[in-house]
């Protein structure tokens, strides 16, 4: 059954990179219908990975070309090493060896990996063409497939190299989420945790209120969860589409949590290291007297639902941390910037942590 959902993405000042995403579960006919709407029967290419290609994306590029559309495919590696330059390159290659114009479409069909490439590829290759974003990933879902980032990484830095290019339509559809395992819906959920505690505390409550028992709790849910989400992302996106200011609040938890990728060489999932983070930001705005401790005890419990730490692993240590966090390359002083909490659905921005602060909270989540 389907469950259509639609939120708007308004881009000022001209509004003309304006577009909609559609949430729901089981919308790929509505996908299919919308994109032979938009491309027609131009050339156009879907980009998804092996691991996706084998369970949702070949059986959807039959879709695609049973309407009557003009669509090639190219699959990459499953995993963050197809996130490079060189793969980039590869796929660029593919889309001139299917001759691809200017008029073309790419459809990324996966989670981050690919949505992040798939986007880049299409925002260089022949200056720009229109890319259509299909994730199939909860983090990709709330987060990477709104907003226009596009990235890919360097041996030395992750999403290094990348383009600002909105795609032209996302379709969420949340039946892929049901073929997760349990470790990647809750790599995911780090990222649903951040919407609810630096905008919308509804989407904690709704948490909370639904998988006491687990996530199964939320199998009829998550069109709703993944639409609450989306809301705050594309407000967000929408009053600050180049990063300047206000979207910074998206980077809840990732200052420590960034720190802590560097140090375990990114071999942590992204949404751990960003639930250590989003906890330790809590213990700082604790104790610079903003929130209380009722406000990090709510989200620490949230995390451990979900089996998301809150504190250092036992190899890393505070010192190394302190050495990875990521400083303003901008700003001559090169200052931390953190995103802390005044209460729960109000984030802010500051650089002004003193180092005490900052060593008090990692102490408080070391194990
Ligand atoms: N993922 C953070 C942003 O889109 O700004």
């Amino acid at each position: 059954m389907s469950s259509l959902r639609r939120i708007s993405v308004h881009l000022p000042p001209t509004g003309a990179l304006d577009y909609t995403i559609a949430v729901g579960s089981d919308i790929l006919d509505t996908a299919v219908s919308e994109l032979k709407s938009f491309l027609g029967t131009r050339r156009s290419m879907v980009l998804t990975d092996d691991h996706v290609h084998e369970i949702w994306g070949a059986a959807f590029v039959e879709k695609l070309r049973g309407s009557g559309m003009n669509i090639e495919c190219a699959s990459v590696p499953q995993g963050e090493r197809s996130k490079s330059w060189e793969c980039a390159q590869t796929v660029l290659a593919k889309m001139m060896s299917f001759s691809l114009n200017r008029d073309s479409g790419l459809i990324a069909v996966g989670g981050g990996v690919v949505g992040d490439l798939g986007g880049f590829a299409a925002s260089v290759y022949m200056r720009g063409i229109s890319c259509f974003q299909v994730p199939t990933t909860l983090l990709a879902q709330v987060d990477s497939c709104v907003g226009g980032k596009t990235a890919v990484d360097l041996p030395t830095a992750k999403n290094a190299v990348g383009t600002f290019h909105q795609p032209k339509a996302v379709y969420a559809d949340t039946r892929f989420l049901n073929t997760l395992p349990d470790s990647a819906l809750a790599n995911g959920m780090a990222e649903v945790i951040k919407y609810g505690a630096i905008r919308d505390a509804s989407i904690l409550a709704l948490l909370e209120d639904n998988t006491s028992k687990g996530l199964e709790g939320l199998s009829d849910l998550w069109p709703e969860l993944v639409t609450r989400c989306l809301r705050v992302k594309s407000d967000v996106v929408a009053a600050d589409e180049f990063d300047r200011g206000e979207r910074m609040i998206l980077n809840f938890g990732h200052t420590a949590g960034h720190a802590l990728e560097v140090v375990t060489g990114f071999e942590m999932p992204h949404g751990e290291a960003v639930a250590f983070g989003m906890s330790t930001a809590c213990r700082i705005s604790e104790s610079l007297g903003l929130i209380d401790s009722s406000v990090s005890e709510r989200i620490d419990r949230l995390l451990d639902r979900f089996h998301l730490p809150q504190s250092l692993p036992e190899d890393a240590s505070i010192e190394a941390v302190l050495e990875c966090l990521p400083r303003d390359k901008k700003a001559s002083d090169r200052k931390i910037r953190w995103v802390l909490l005044r209460d729960l659905g109000d984030a802010f921005v500051t650089d002004e942590v003193p180092r005490d602060r900052i060593v008090a909270a990692l102490k408080r989540n070391t194990t």
